[in-house]
């Protein structure tokens, strides 16, 4: 029977997830469930109760050197997170890795999102970018009619859904056509039990860049309206 390479390589050829630093005191989950020595991540809600207060506090104010040992990683960037500080650490400690926290970086961009999975053959609604960037004026043009924008020529009926290009920005805005009373549903990051509001505004937003999507009607928006979850 062969050795496992790697901490992560069992010897089926199947992942397995170890407990503790040396070999000899390393269990599997086979034997038991997963355990992780400290779960880094910066999220308002999640980081409430002390314990959690206390990591969050140590990931953001103490340098890498400093932060706890742990045996796997699994880290998301969301505003106010360290990413840079948690690739340190990986590099410093070289935890199990359970993502990819490079394509972190990337994935703060929805077009690069949206790049990643075209590429990866997964369906999405037509879209196309409004880029306003002075360097790139070609990407920039938009003809706004009462039911419809025009996108660099591509054209999207209402109703129809518009982006930032931010991934961290939760500001997403549905625009209804004439017949169904025009103005605009405007989806952020929930308040309290609110996730979004009307607003009788009908015309796109004219500063930032925005993706402008096929809007896909699905079960919960013909039972409730139109809702917003980011
Ligand atoms: N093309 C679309 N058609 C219909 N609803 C959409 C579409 N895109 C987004 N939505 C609605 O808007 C919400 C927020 O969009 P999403 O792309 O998930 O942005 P966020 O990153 O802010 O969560 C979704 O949960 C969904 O309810
Ligand atoms: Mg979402």
């Amino acid at each position: 029977m062969s050795v496992p390479s790697s901490p992560g390589e069992s010897q089926r050829g199947a992942p397995r997830f170890f407990v503790g630093c040396e070999d000899d005191e390393s269990e599997s989950l086979d034997d038991c469930s997963m355990r992780t020595d400290m779960e880094l991540y910066e999220d308002d809600e999640e980081a409430d109760s002390p314990p959690e207060r206390q990591i969050a506090d140590v990931i953001l104010n103490e340098p890498v050197d400093n932060w706890p040992l742990c045996d796997c990683l699994i880290s998301f960037h969301s505003k106010g997170f360290p990413l840079d500080k948690a690739v340190s650490y990986a590099k410093l400690r070289n935890p199990l890795l359970i993502n990819d926290l490079n394509m972190q970086y990337f994935i703060q961009d929805r077009r690069e999102v949206y790049r990643i999975l075209q590429e990866e053959g997964i369906d999405l609604p037509r879209y196309a970018v409004l880029n306003r960037d002075p360097d790139k004026p070609d990407e920039c043009n938009l003809v706004e009619g009462e039911d419809h924008v025009e996108v660099n020529g591509e054209i999207f009926q209402k109703p129809f859904v518009e982006k930032p290009v931010c991934a961290e920005d939760h500001n997403v805005y549905i625009y209804y056509p004439t017949s169904a009373g025009g103005g605009s549903q405007r989806l952020f990051r929930k308040i309290g039990s609110r996730s979004s509001v009307y607003s009788p505004e009908s015309c796109v937003r004219k500063t930032g860049s925005y993706i402008y999507e096929e809007f896909m009607p699905h079960r919960r928006h013909r039972r409730e309206g139109v809702h917003g979850g980011a």
